[in-house]
């Protein structure tokens, strides 16, 4: 992404409202390793009442030789741990090296994904997470402390998520702040996780104001109302974009550089990673004698 090698087109989507359900298209092409596809995604924030993934995927791999179909496979899955290893990289790049503390807001599928990569690359102590739904969190405070054997703390208000947390992760599917700029410790580092339209924001406008850095997984992260209703409102400036995650990792931009910044990630999603690891677990699957040969 970094180098400018990867073609990722905007994502066309559409939307029925009688449904709250959202429908996108996201193709990639990596020139590097030849990998070309497109994920089909929908988004509905009422599918955990019905026991259902809240992005439900269909991923599908074209030769780039002549742009026949490869393969199709779930991209359900590779959607919810790619956007933790997103995450995770992100705050690698952004968050402080001793980052010990986690705050989590959104205690579904993306709270144990981001917890579970984010412990790949931080030592981390002690997680606190709040979700609206009481049932959900206590069910999240349990599962995770046995799967990832950590020590984690349910939260009565979101509040308390925040404060003193070296890393807070919002993902929920809530449309309103989830966090409120005055509960922000310096040195702290935000992943924006859930918010995806113009219409709605996890982080309230002070959250963006007081961060010293805010960096973007792809441009059209600028028009989720994280972004866009702050400066809808005028107390923000799109110049004060920081950059993109790909300049950091490619060394092109240098990420935190003092323990008192604030830093933010605001991440809709990357088409370029999705058909980068299908790509990979395409090769390993052949590699392996895995999946079904078909004719189309
Ligand atoms: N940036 C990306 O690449 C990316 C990838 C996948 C998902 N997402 C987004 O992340 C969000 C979460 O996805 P998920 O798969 O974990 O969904 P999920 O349905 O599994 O979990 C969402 C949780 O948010 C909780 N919630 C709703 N409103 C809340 C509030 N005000 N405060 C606290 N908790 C609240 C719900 O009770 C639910 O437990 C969605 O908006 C989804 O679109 C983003």
């Amino acid at each position: 992404m970094g180098l400018g090698t990867a073609e990722v087109p905007p994502r066309p989507h559409i939307f029925a409202n009688k449904f709250e359900t959202w429908l996108g298209v996201m193709p990639a092409y990596l020139a590097d390793s030849e990998a070309m596809g497109v994920k089909i995604v929908g988004d509905n924030p009422h599918n955990f009442k019905k026991g259902k993934p809240n992005n439900p995927a269909l991923m599908l791999l074209n030769n780039p030789q002549t742009g026949e179909p490869l393969m199709v496979m779930d991209g359900t899955y590779i959607t919810k741990f790619r956007t933790g290893a997103a995450g995770a990289v992100a705050a690698r790049y952004l968050a402080r090296k001793d980052s010990r503390t986690v705050g989590i807001i959104g205690c579904g599928s993306q709270g144990e994904a981001q917890l579970s990569c984010l412990k790949e690359l931080f030592k981390i102590e002690k997680v606190k997470a709040y979700d609206a739904i009481p049932q959900r969190r206590k069910g999240y405070v349990q599962n995770m402390e046995k799967k990832l054997e950590l020590d984690i703390t349910e939260a009565e208000f979101p509040k308390q998520t925040v404060e003193g947390s070296d890393i807070v992760v919002t993902c929920s599917t809530s449309t309103t702040p989830v966090i409120n700029g005055e509960w922000l410790s310096k040195g702290v580092h935000v992943n924006a996780i859930g918010a995806f339209t113009p219409q709605a924001r996890e982080l309230d406008s002070l959250t963006i104001g007081r961060a010293d850095k805010i960096v973007l997984d792809v441009p059209e992260a600028r028009e989720t109302g994280d972004i866009s209703i702050p400066v809808k409102e005028g107390t923000f400036d799109l110049t004060k974009i920081y950059g993109e995650i790909g300049e950091l990792v490619t060394g092109r931009k240098v990420g935190r550089t003092s323990t008192e910044e604030i830093t933010v990630f605001k991440t809709v999603g990357s088409a370029a990673i999705d058909v980068s690891t299908a790509f990979r677990v395409y090769q390993i699957a052949k590699s392996r004698g895995m999946g079904t040969e078909i004719d189309i």
